[in-house]
Order: structure tokens, then C-alpha cells, then sequence
């Protein structure tokens, strides 16, 4: 074939494959990435099952072959691996979606119609399969989107009513999964302020194991929606099989793991259906949100770089971009600044050589001026007393220092004592008949009313508006929602849903016309992060705790899900700890400051100083290379944690004593990983304090074989208990 025949019958060729083939006896319908395929198989009966989920095979013509392979014992209802259950006719189990239909009946059946799959992309591939109800006017698409190399898929669904009437969704999730194991493990996690990403491991039993959130926003402060699940053994590392998930949602979720009376596991999961009945017209649709997951034979590590990578390109705003480096006035100041101060803070921000200064909460509310947490939040002009110039001098006074300006907002919130809530107390959520109830002394604002929406927007629009200069924002939310209610809503069974979309659609028009001003999503600590608000933000915020020694452990495990360049992390005065362990443990991610400049001495702004210069080197590597986790924290004296770029030719290894008894530290070499065996590499000990030596023999070459075989003992001790070493292709 020439190559202008090839041109002009491939773009046929592609064509045909997406067209929707018609039902036939049996169809096979394999979703496939480089290394794992879901095969959902359509049986006689036009029922969609899940047969297969696991390692890709050879020839994808036999995945026919593996239901027969692995049989059933004992399954009356048939459905079992359903691929989307639908409730209230055969199922017996935990159902994907239930419905009343316009006519008040509670039973839903969906069959298979038809499929397709189309080629967005090299790297991704979109199946959709279209289901319908053979008694009733509804239908349900199910959306597969693949990312190859990565190995992630993306599961969502379109629920549509063609009913005459409305239907309400009594549960609406967004994928439901089927493993096959002989046992599984689920790792979760819990928490709460300032104890984020807590980790439990345990064998999963019969029944169901349920992990949810009903809070509203700040949906993650008890427990956020990813999860890993062990297949046959507990992973570790390097080993084992594991799948990871999590809800691309930023409000209520709801993951059921299910080990059924037929020993597999059923994984359904979407947007949380507590109070939330939602009523569909008729010919409208509800798309649920994304579901992503990955599978990795390797262990964790494999798993945590497919969604690093994933995200980096795929998910979080500007993933493959730049940061700022900042000092914060948070700690340093609270409440308490005037325009003197943050003079003084500005030119502090210069001397330390970071690119911004963000000026944190504090700063707005005249009539009930932002003192301190109970007031103003609403009333977003500065407060006269404090910044009689307002924020436009404050951005011109970081430019006369060459440095750029961020600002902190809450925008989502009011205060009882607010001019905003005075004038629209319609706007804010609460219960008619019921006494205010407050989270931080404050209420959320509702999010599900347009014209609430407006204003949101308006908050940050204005102050792009009035300061073009204006170059980073943090967005916090410090309240869950008590009370939900919401005057604007006709049907309050849709509050919790509508509020999400209404922030979304705010985010989105936020993306509109500023697509890449950088934005951190807070949520007093990390009690907000998912991929769905990482679309629009470029870093989120994992805690409140910066005690260094608790985020090891805190960073240690968001970095299973979330990439190094999406963590905010700030050097402050939490913990006694010295401030070289404290800045190298911030300088694992996007480093910033919240520290008083000029209080520290000279040794220590030395060594902050050239700290940035360092980072501004490495940055590169830990925002976009591979991450190895090399020592756990949880398992020994020493943490120790490994960034390797493309190449291969650099890796980073930062290494940290995390047991303070009596000499404990690092006896031994610690393997490296991800480097090149037939490399030779010189390794060097970066980021010393001032007047300190390094104890690593920087004149040794080794090859990367030797590094990833034997290691290299960067010794950690009580008097070195925070070690940067590089490592450096020759
Ligand atoms: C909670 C955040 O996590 C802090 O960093 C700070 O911005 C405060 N809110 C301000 O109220």
C-alpha cells in the first residue's frame, strides 16, 4: 500500500471503528491500556457484565474464553458482575443506580444495545455503551476513557429519562467494578485537622465496606475518596497487585466495597446518594462524575507514578508547568498587620529570594473590619484602617521589590457578623427553623444560586480586574455544611449536587478568562482535593500541620495519589525541629515559606537563602521526574524518598530521621531506584547547613546497577537528620 493510500483509508478505517456496532449474541467489549484491560462481556440475555480485570493478554481474541474460566457457583440473580447494576428488579446486592420511574415504579432493568469505541488521541480511547431499559423509556451510557501509557481509566455515566414524566435518581454512581482475587486489602484513609491521610490497611471481609463523606464541602476532612485495594496479597512497594481509586468530586462521595457471597469484589462508587434524590425531566440527563482508577503488578510504586504521570499531563491545571516559590504572612502575622508590616514582609520576601509574597486572611471587612475568625467573611474590600492604600499599593509595593503578589480569599463563606449577610441572608445556607450552627465560626454561601455564583466569580474577577498584577491566589474553605439548606432550591433533595456543580461552573468561568493564574486550593488544611477541583488549581494544600516530623508521614501518603508539584508546602515555626530538616521536607513539592525573615539569625537566612537557589535547581526533577519511595517512615528509624528525571541521569534523594531514640538512623546503604544500571553516577550531599560538612565521599563514582543494589548511606543520624543527596549521571 503507498503511503497516500494509507492517508486516505485510515481516517475510513478509524470512522468505522466508532460507529455503534448492534447487539449480537455475545459481545466482547475489552477496554484496554498498554498493560491491563476491563473486558465487559454483553451475554444472550443482552445483559453487561464485568468478566475480566486485570494484566492485558496477548491476544485479546480470547478474552471470550474467561468467563467460561472462571465460572460461576452460585449467582441466582445473575447479576453479580453486573457492569452497572441497576436495583429494584433482580439484583440482590448493592445496586450502581436505583430510579422511580415518572409512574412511581422502583424497578430498573438495563440491557445491552450498542457500543463504540472512538481514538481521541495515541494515548486515549473513549468506549461508551449504551443501555436501556426494556420496560421503561431509560437509558444509561457508560463512558470509559483510557489514558494508555498511564494506565488509568476514567468510568463515568450519562443517566438519561425518556420518560414522559420525572424520574428521580435514588442512586446514581459513576462506576461499578467487579475484581476477581482469591482475598483483597483495602488501604483507606482518615483524619482530621491536622491529621490528614492517616493510612489502615485490613483484609476485606463479606458485606460491605463503605467509605463516605456527608459533609458537604471541605468533604475531606475525615476521609478523603481514594483508596487502594490489595488483589491476593497485601502490595508493598515494589510488589504485588494493586488498583487505586478516587472520586473526581469535590463534595459528598460515596465508594461501597462489597465482597460478595461468590468471594469477588464489587467496587461502586460516585456521588454520595445521602438525602440527594435527584429528579430528572424528561429528556434530561445527569452525568455523573469520573471515576479514575489504575492497576499496577509492580506494587505501589508502579500505581503512584501512573497517576503521578497522569495527572501531570492529563488532570492538574498546568501540570507540566512552573510554580512560585512564596513566603506566607499566615503564621507570622495572623490578624494582626498593618501596611507597615507587610512593607517590611515584602522586602523580606525579596532578601529571601522566593518569586511572591502572599498575603493571607485578614485583610478585608469595614463595618465588621477581619480582626480575628469571627467576622467579615462576605465583605471583600480591605479594611481601610489596616490598608488605607488597599491592595493595589500592596501589588505595586511588590513589584518595586521584584517580587509578585498573591492574595488569600474564602469565597465561598460568610460570617454571621458580615455586611453580606445582613443584605442577603437569603444567600447563605442555613435551615429556616433551626438555630445557626457554625464550623469556625462561620456558614457557607449557596453555591446551587446563579446569582450567588455571580458574586463568587465577581470576588475574584474584581480583583483581577482592579490588579492585573495580581499573581496567585488561595482559595480556602474552613467549614463543612451543617443546617444544608437552601432558600433558592425548590427541591432540597438537590442541594448537595447543585452546590458542587454551582462552584464548578464558578471555577470554570474563573478558567475562562484566567487560565493560568496560579490558584492553591485550601481547605484548612487538606480537607478538599480530588482531580475534579484540581482542573481548575494548580497546587492544593495537604494540612495545616507543617510540624516537618508529621509531614513526612502527610506527604508520604498524598504522594500516592498526587504529584509532588501539586503540594503546597511551607517552612514555619510549627516545630522546634532545625530549619534545614523543615525546609528540605517543604522543598519535597512546591516549596514556600511562613516564617519571620527578620527574625532569624544569620546562619539560618544563609542557609534559607540558598536553599531557594538549590530548590530553583532541583525543581525540575521533583515536579516532573518519577518518585521512588525508598524507606517507609511507618517501618523504620529513616524515611527516605528518591525523585529521578526522564533521563535518568539525575535523581534527588531526600532522607529524614523520623524515631528520635537513642542512636537510630540509617546503619545501612539505601537502594536507590528508577536509575540506569549502565550509568555511571557521582553523588553529592546538597543543601548543607552553613559550616557543616558532608559526610558523603563525593569523589566515588558508582554505577547505577551498584546504587539500585547496594545504595548508598547518606547517614542519617541525630546530628544529620535530614540529608539531600544527587545523584548525577557522568
Ligand atoms: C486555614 C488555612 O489552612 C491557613 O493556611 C490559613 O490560610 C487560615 N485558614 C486563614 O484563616
Amino acid at each position: 500500500m503507498n503511503l497516500k493510500v494509507t492517508y486516505l483509508i485510515l481516517p475510513l478505517m478509524l470512522g468505522a471503528l466508532t460507529q455503534h456496532k448492534a447487539a449480537a449474541q455475545t459481545v466482547t467489549i475489552p477496554v484496554e491500556t498498554s498493560k491491563n484491560a476491563l473486558v465487559l462481556q454483553a451475554d444472550g440475555k443482552h445483559y453487561l457484565n464485568t468478566i475480566y480485570f486485570g494484566p492485558k493478554l496477548n491476544d485479546s481474541k480470547e478474552y471470550s474464553n474467561v468467563a467460561a474460566a472462571y465460572g460461576s457457583n452460585h449467582d441466582p440473580s445473575g447479576q453479580m458482575a453486573s457492569a452497572y447494576t441497576p436495583g429494584g428488579s433482580r439484583n440482590l446486592l448493592e445496586p450502581a443506580i436505583s430510579v422511580i420511574h415518572a409512574d412511581g415504579n422502583y424497578s430498573l432493568d438495563l440491557q445491552y444495545v450498542s457500543h463504540k469505541t472512538d481514538h481521541i488521541s495515541d494515548d486515549i480511547t473513549l468506549t461508551s455503551i449504551l443501555l436501556k431499559d426494556p420496560a421503561y423509556n431509560f437509558e444509561v451510557t457508560l463512558f470509559y476513557k483510557a489514558y494508555l501509557k498511564d494506565n488509568v481509566v476514567e468510568q463515568w455515566s450519562n443517566i438519561r429519562n425518556n420518560e414522559k414524566g420525572i424520574v428521580t435518581l435514588q442512586k446514581f454512581a459513576s462506576a461499578n467494578l467487579y475484581l476477581k482475587a482469591p482475598a483483597f486489602w483495602l488501604t483507606q484513609y482518615h483524619g482530621d485537622w491536622a491529621k490528614e491521610m492517616r493510612p489502615e490497611e485490613t483484609r476485606i471481609t463479606h458485606g460491605i465496606k463503605t467509605l463516605d463523606t456527608k459533609l458537604g464541602t471541605r468533604a475531606n476532612l475525615f476521609e478523603p475518596s481514594v483508596f487502594m485495594v490489595s488483589l491476593d496479597k497485601p502490595a508493598t512497594e515494589d510488589d504485588g497487585t494493586v488498583m487505586y481509586g478516587g472520586l473526581e468530586w469535590s463534595g459528598n462521595f460515596r465508594t461501597d466495597l462489597e465482597l460478595d457471597p461468590e468471594n469477588n469484589l464489587r467496587i461502586i462508587s460516585g456521588i454520595n446518594n445521602y438525602a440527594s434524590p435527584y429528579q430528572l425531566k424528561p429528556n434530561e440527563d445527569f452525568v455523573t462524575p469520573a471515576f479514575w482508577y489504575t492497576l499496577s503488578k509492580n506494587g505501589k510504586g508502579e500505581a503512584s507514578r501512573n497517576i503521578q504521570h497522569w495527572a501531570r499531563n492529563y488532570k492538574l491545571l498546568d501540570g507540566k508547568g512552573s510554580r512560585l516559590t512564596l513566603l506566607n504572612n499566615w503564621e507570622s502575622t495572623f490578624f494582626d498587620f498593618d501596611e507597615a508590616k507587610l512593607a517590611s514582609l515584602l522586602k523580606d520576601t525579596k532578601k529571601l529570594g522566593v518569586d511572591l509574597f502572599l498575603l493571607d486572611d485578614g485583610w478585608f471587612g469595614n463595618k465588621y473590619p477581619r480582626n480575628g475568625d469571627h467576622t467579615a467573611l462576605g465583605d471583600w474590600q480591605e479594611t481601610k484602617t489596616k490598608l488605607p492604600n488597599g491592595i493595589a499599593s500592596l501589588v505595586k509595593g511588590a513589584q518595586d521589590n521584584g517580587v509578585k503578589f498573591g492574595i488569600w480569599i474564602e469565597p465561598e463563606m460568610v460570617s454571621p457578623k458580615s455586611e453580606l449577610y445582613e443584605k442577603h441572608p437569603d444567600w447563605v445556607i442555613k435551615q429556616p427553623k433551626r438555630d445557626e450552627y457554625y464550623f469556625r465560626n462561620q456558614l457557607e454561601l449557596d453555591l446551587s444560586n446563579p446569582a450567588v455564583q455571580d458574586f463568587v466569580y465577581g470576588i475574584v474577577d474584581n480583583l483581577f480586574t482592579k490588579n492585573p498584577d495580581l499573581a496567585y491566589i488561595k482559595w480556602d474553605c474552613n467549614a463543612v455544611i451543617y443546617n444544608a439548606y437552601s432558600a433558592h432550591l425548590k427541591n432540597q433533595s438537590q442541594f448537595y449536587v447543585d452546590y458542587v456543580r454551582g462552584l464548578y461552573k464558578v471555577l470554570e468561568r474563573i478558567r475562562a478568562k484566567y487560565p493560568k493564574v496560579p490558584m492553591m486550593l485550601c481547605s484548612g488544611g487538606g480537607g478538599r482535593v480530588d482531580y475534579a477541583a484540581l482542573q481548575y488549581f494548580t497546587e492544593f494544600w495537604p494540612s495545616d500541620n507543617t510540624d516537618p516530623l508529621e509531614r513526612v508521614f502527610i506527604q508520604w501518603e498524598y504522594s500516592y495519589f498526587y504529584p509532588a508539584i501539586a503540594s503546597s508546602n511551607h517552612v514555619t515555626d510549627w516545630s522546634k525541629l532545625p530549619i534545614k530538616y523543615r525546609t528540605d521536607v517543604a522543598m519535597m513539592g512546591k516549596l514556600g515559606f511562613d516564617i519571620v525573615i527578620s527574625k532569624l539569625g544569620e546562619n539560618d537566612l544563609r542557609f534559607v537563602q540558598n536553599a531557594v537557589k538549590t530548590f530553583d535547581e532541583i525543581k525540575p526533577v521533583v515536579w516532573q521526574g518519577d518518585q521512588y519511595r525508598l524507606l517507609n517512615p511507618r517501618e523504620g528509624s529513616v524515611a527516605s524518598i528518591a525523585y529521578v528525571n526522564e533521563a535518568r541521569t539525575t535523581a534527588i534523594m531526600f532522607n529524614y530521621l523520623v524515631n528520635y531514640r537513642y542512636d537510630e538512623g540509617s546503619i545501612q546503604p539505601i537502594r536507590l531506584k528508577g536509575l540506569d544500571p549502565g550509568k555511571q553516577y557521582k553523588v553529592k550531599e546538597i543543601n548543607l547547613y552553613p559550616g557543616s560538612r558532608s559526610g558523603i565521599d563525593e569523589s566515588k563514582t558508582y554505577t547505577g546497577d551498584f546504587l539500585m543494589k547496594i545504595g548508598i548511606n547518606p547517614k542519617v543520624n541525630s546530628g544529620r537528620t535530614s540529608v539531600i543527596l544527587e545523584a548525577d549521571a557522568q
